[in-house]
């Protein structure tokens, strides 16, 4: 995730503090180099040594700086970053990095650093909640600075609040979703993307839906915010919180989404539909809820065909337009996913196997075969649905060169 990427730790003092060497450690793992800059408040908790050893090289701390080496440490060590995360940070290391402040080793080097910054803050719930650093954590966001949200939980002195430090490995996915690194292929394109299962009314408490999660769609769409497109979100109802830095709008029903898409797309570069639509919607929505009766045994359901989106897409689409569907087949994935690739006039089609209950449906990892216009076919392994995405729009960017 952080191949050959030079990552500067800035620790502050925090009984979390320890837990900025298991973070150096996963962030060595994910392929960075680190190194860490210590304040006098994060020395009083863990030493220099520590982070030396882990890191195999110098920490900078106030002790060091200035040492009449014939360098400016913290202008080499803001140079070098690709990366400053700051981790843990305190409500006073947030204040002097939100105020431009520079008056010790770790803030001057970060106030001197051009490369994408992250703080991660810990402290007491109640120094979380202050007026002043939420304006801090206002300010710094303002400043481009992204501040990761802290826990909620047991905090050190004994009562539960929001403050407490990420766990290491959720703060390496957390920056790893932001694709700070992720070639801008998209810079410039509207990408409109498509998540959910469809709900179908029968009456005001009643619907007919299917085991969507959403995750796929979701995945699409923040691997086409990351790679810089302009993304709209067109979801149904999910459990999943919005992507940062897409424009969502929700919706219900396949009639919905219909008119959502096709209101949407004359304007957009490419349409991506990983939605769970509806095939068939109950023919009468009855307004009030519908009751059982003493002489019904039974109760029959009438459907009728909702509209193919992407079929109608296909009737409007320019040239120059990119169309992605997504099949969910049982059987025979192959020709079933060609087919609906020439039959609703895709450029390029995923399709799934959500007979398999390990991928597909509601699960975090999924293995797609894409199919392109002209039949070439190419498998992926089992892997996220953020790997599957990132390779959709890998693929969505060289359609679109090619148009
Ligand atoms: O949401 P998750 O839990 O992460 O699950 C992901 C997924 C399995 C839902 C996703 O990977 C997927 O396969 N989505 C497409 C599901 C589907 O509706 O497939 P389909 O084979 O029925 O439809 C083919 C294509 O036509 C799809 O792109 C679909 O969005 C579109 N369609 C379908 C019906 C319809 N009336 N209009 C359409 O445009």
């Amino acid at each position: 995730m952080f191949e050959d990427k030079h990552i500067t730790l800035t620790v502050s003092g925090s009984v979390a503090a320890y837990k900025a060497a298991l973070l150096a450690r996963d962030l060595q793992r994910a392929g960075a180099e680190v190194r860490v800059a210590l304040t006098a408040g994060a020395a009083q908790f863990v030493t220099a040594e520590t982070f030396a050893a882990l890191t195999k090289a110098p920490v900078l701390t106030d002790e060091t700086w200035w040492r009449a080496n014939g360098q400016i440490d913290h202008i080499e060590l803001a140079d070098w970053t690709d990366l400053a995360i700051a981790a843990p940070a305190s409500a006073n290391l947030m204040a002097q990095l939100a105020n431009g402040l520079a008056d010790d080793a770790a803030s001057a080097t970060w106030l001197a650093t051009a490369a994408p910054k992250v703080v991660v803050p810990a402290m007491n719930t109640h120094m979380w909640q202050a007026p002043a650093t939420q304006r801090n954590r206002q300010q710094l966001v303002s400043d481009g600075v992204h501040v990761l949200t802290p826990a909620t939980g047991q905090l050190a002195e004994g009562y539960a609040g929001q403050g407490r430090f990420l766990e290491p490995a959720e703060i390496v996915a957390q920056i790893g979703q932001l694709g700070l690194f992720v070639p801008q292929t998209l810079a410039g394109k509207h990408v409109i993307v498509t998540a959910g299962g469809t709900r179908e009314r029968l009456d005001p408490v009643r619907f007919l839906t299917n085991d969507s999660s959403g995750k796929m769609g979701y995945a699409v769409a923040t691997a086409a915010r990351q790679a810089g497109a302009d993304v709209t979100l067109i979801t149904a109802p999910t459990k999943l919180s919005s992507p940062a830095g897409v424009t969502v709008v929700p919706i219900e029903s396949t009639t919905d989404l219909a008119q959502a898409v096709l209101s949407r797309f004359p304007q957009a570069d490419a349409l991506v539909m990983a939605a769970a639509v509806a095939d068939f919607q109950p023919e009468v929505v009855a307004d009030q809820k519908i009751k059982k009766t003493t002489d019904n045994d039974e109760f029959i359901l009438k459907l009728k065909k909702t509209p193919d989106i992407l079929k109608e897409v296909a009737t409007i689409k320019r040239p120059k337009q990119v169309t992605v569907g997504f099949a969910a087949e049982t059987q025979n994935l192959l020709v079933n996913g060609a087919k609906k690739l020439h039959d609703k006039s895709l450029d390029l089609l995923a399709a799934n196997d959500v007979s398999r209950s390990d991928i597909g449906f509601n699960g975090d990892d999924n293995q797609v075969t894409f199919i392109m216009a002209d039949g070439v076919t190419d498998q992926t392994p089992k892997t996220s649905k953020t790997l599957i995405a990132q390779a959709l729009i890998d693929r969505v960017a060289q359609l679109l060169a090619t148009k």
